[in-house]
């Protein structure tokens, strides 16, 4: 299993602080925002992991983790020219997955409870095939793909909907096995000139497997102003 965390995009959002650096290398509380999802990876039992950022601070990250030794992982490192989607930030990383199964963070996401993800990368490397997501219930669906759930089924995942049918959030934390890379491929942009990941969640369900896990404990993303004083309130309460 290998690990992808995805740090391109512009982080526009968060101007003027990602006026001269990236998002991702942003404080939340104590911690450049990098070092969360790398440490979900790390503590998933994950040692090779490749990070996608965009141009302009791509060189920062190299500077911040280096080769990963000092932290017992491999690290590599990839560079999306333009925000193209989430999904275009993954299809960099085909040959570093060299046909493995991936577990895939976004780099704005702050998972507290590791011992979950770390059983839900077990339990997706025991998978047969397709995709695992995990989801969490949010007070502001509209922000996210929100799933719609019967049983232990996922029914539909819809992108930002205006009038979400659940309150179920798609976190930034996904599993995939080699399949990924030709969904990737059939893409279209989306409305706002995107590559999806929500459309290649979607194709899963429509053609082989996608299963989901609960998330339990906090969970935030940190890519506005409101959210990053969130995540930085969760990892401070739990000092
Ligand atoms: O946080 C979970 C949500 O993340 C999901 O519920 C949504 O389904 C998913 O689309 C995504 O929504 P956002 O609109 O919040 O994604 P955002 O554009 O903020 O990108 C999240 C991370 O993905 C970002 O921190 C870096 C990475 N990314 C994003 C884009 C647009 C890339 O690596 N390249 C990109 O081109």
């Amino acid at each position: 299993m290998k690990g992808i965390i995805l740090a391109g995009g512009y982080g526009t959002r968060l101007l003027p602080c990602t006026k001269v650096t990236n998002k991702h290398l942003l404080p939340v509380y104590d911690k450049p925002m990098i070092l969360y999802p790398l440490e979900t990876l790390i503590a998933a039992g994950i040692k090779d992991i490749m990070i996608v950022s965009g141009t302009g601070h791509a060189g920062h990250f190299l500077e911040l983790l280096g080769s990963g030794k000092d932290m017992g992982i491999r690290l590599s490192y990839a560079v999306q020219e333009k925000a193209g989607g989430i999904a275009e930030a993954l299809g960099l990383c085909e040959d570093f997955a060299d046909n493995d199964k991936i577990a895939v963070v976004l780099g704005d996401n702050i998972f507290t409870d590791q011992e979950q993800i770390k059983k839900a990368v077990a339990d997706f490397i025991n998978q047969e095939k397709g995709a695992k997501i995990l989801i969490k219930e949010v007070p502001d669906p509209k922000r996210f793909g929100v799933a719609e759930l019967d049983g232990d089924r996922v029914v539909s995942i819809i992108e930002k909907p205006e009038d979400p049918k659940s309150n179920y959030a798609v976190t930034g934390f996904y599993c995939y096995d080699k399949e990924v890379w030709n969904i990737i491929k059939t893409l279209k942009p989306s409305g706002r000139g995107e590559l999806e990941i929500t459309d290649v969640n979607n194709y899963y369900l429509a053609t082989s497997i996608l299963t989901y896990e609960m998330y339990k404990d906090e969970w935030t993303d940190a890519g506005t102003f409101e959210s990053l004083l969130r995540a930085s309130n969760i990892i401070a309460n739990r000092k």
